[in-house]
């Protein structure tokens, strides 16, 4: 009998229900025995229902799973969530309710006052909402949310600048990959050879989020970091990878040297604990001047590190710098993988 945890997968025939099938196989301590999604597909063998668009075969042992519907009576404890937002707010509650451990990649229950909106190498403190949240909703489940993908990169970064430097202002123009639209996504007439300059409701996720992640737990809940977050979005003909040009305002000053070198040897508690999923260095800090670029650093360090370049002084703020991840991996899938590791390794799987 395996020893691994069985998990589930709500949403699982999604952009990012398939990355979670592909990142778990082969994990090391989770199986996935569950697939759920919606009635459109429910009922149908998992190999025959999904439109796979991932570049590896579906594996072997989740084809033949039979996709069930999304209510709490899947043989697991664990489940990951890539459901539509449309449907992921009640669902992910009713299974939390039954008892299940639920990780979200939805925008649903992130602002919620009692559950942790967690990047395990800036804020795993936060994870010590879940028994405020158990008690609250009088449950035995949770839910632990990770962000939006284009705040994950934004607000990695800044954790280790605001903790050493005090961060007092932020400026974020993002360049977003296509595939962060789910699929079919942006129609292909609507995005090739065009920048679109609006992405529904984002900005205003990244402005809020980034505040909650390097917000102070205070015991009972989280008060947001006191400093304003202005974010600009788009919507750009790439496959993989949001880019994103950042300008900030420190309290401490500082040389372009030193920020390189604090992110290049920055260490958090996935790090400290080995956690399977967690890249070796959270920042992969780029020297060349015309890098990182999405097609060719995206899927460094298996798609998990935040790459970082163009570190410089700022005309208008103190310093400005280009980062990089990949939007499926870090941004979504990869990051809910890495904080379901961190609630293993806390001891709250059980
Ligand atoms: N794509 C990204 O890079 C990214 C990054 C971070 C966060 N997110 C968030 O992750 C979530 C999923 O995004 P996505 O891009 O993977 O979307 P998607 O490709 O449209 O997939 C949505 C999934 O939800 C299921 N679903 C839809 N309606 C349902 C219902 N009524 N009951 C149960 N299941 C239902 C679908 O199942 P069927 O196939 O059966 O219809 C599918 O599995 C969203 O909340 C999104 O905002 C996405």
């Amino acid at each position: 009998m395996s020893a691994k945890i069985p998990v589930g997968v709500l949403g699982a025939t999604g952009a990012v229900g398939q990355k979670f099938i592909k990142l778990l196989e082969d994990h090391p301590w989770f199986e996935v025995t569950e697939v759920a999604a919606s009635e459109r597909t429910s009922g149908r063998l998992y190999g025959d229902a999904v439109s796979w668009k991932q570049v590896t075969p579906v594996p072997e042992a989740v084809r033949s799973l039979e996709i069930r519907s999304c209510i709490p009576d899947l043989k697991c404890r664990v489940v990951f969530s890539g459901l539509d937002a449309a449907v992921a707010g009640p669902v992910e509650e009713d299974f939390a309710r039954a008892g299940y451990v639920v990780l979200s990649n939805s925008k649903n229950h992130r602002l919620d006052e009692d559950v942790p909106l967690v990047i395990p190498e800036v804020n795993p403190e936060h994870l010590d909402l879940i028994p405020i949240q158990r008690r609250n909703r009088k449950s035995t489940g949770c839910i632990v949310t990770n962000s939006n993908c284009t705040t994950m990169f934004l607000a990695m970064a800044l954790g280790p600048l605001h903790k050493t430097f005090t961060v007092e202002r932020v400026f974020m123009v993002s360049m977003q990959a296509v595939s962060g639209a789910g699929y079919p996504g942006v129609p292909s007439l609507d995005i090739l050879g065009n920048v679109i300059p609006y992405i529904s409701g984002e900005e205003e996720k990244v402005e809020i989020e980034t505040r909650k992640i390097l917000g102070t737990f205070n015991g009972r809940t989280i008060d947001l970091a006191d400093f304003p977050v202005s974010a600009q979005c788009n919507r750009v003909p790439v496959e993989d990878g949001h880019t994103e040009s950042v300008s900030v305002k420190l309290a401490r000053k500082t040389t372009a040297a030193e920020i390189g070198d604090l992110l290049r040897g920055y260490a958090g508690v996935p790090q400290e604990l080995k956690l399977p999923s967690a890249p070796q260095h959270p920042f992969i800090v780029m020297d060349a001047p015309d890098r990182p670029q999405p097609r060719f650093d995206a899927a460094q360090a298996k798609g998990m590190a935040t790459l970082v370049g163009r570190i410089r002084p700022c005309s208008v703020f103190d310093y400005k710098f280009t980062l990089l991840g990949h939007n499926t991996v870090r941004g979504a899938a990869g990051a809910s993988i890495l904080n379901a590791e961190l609630l293993k390794a806390r001891g709250f799987l059980g």
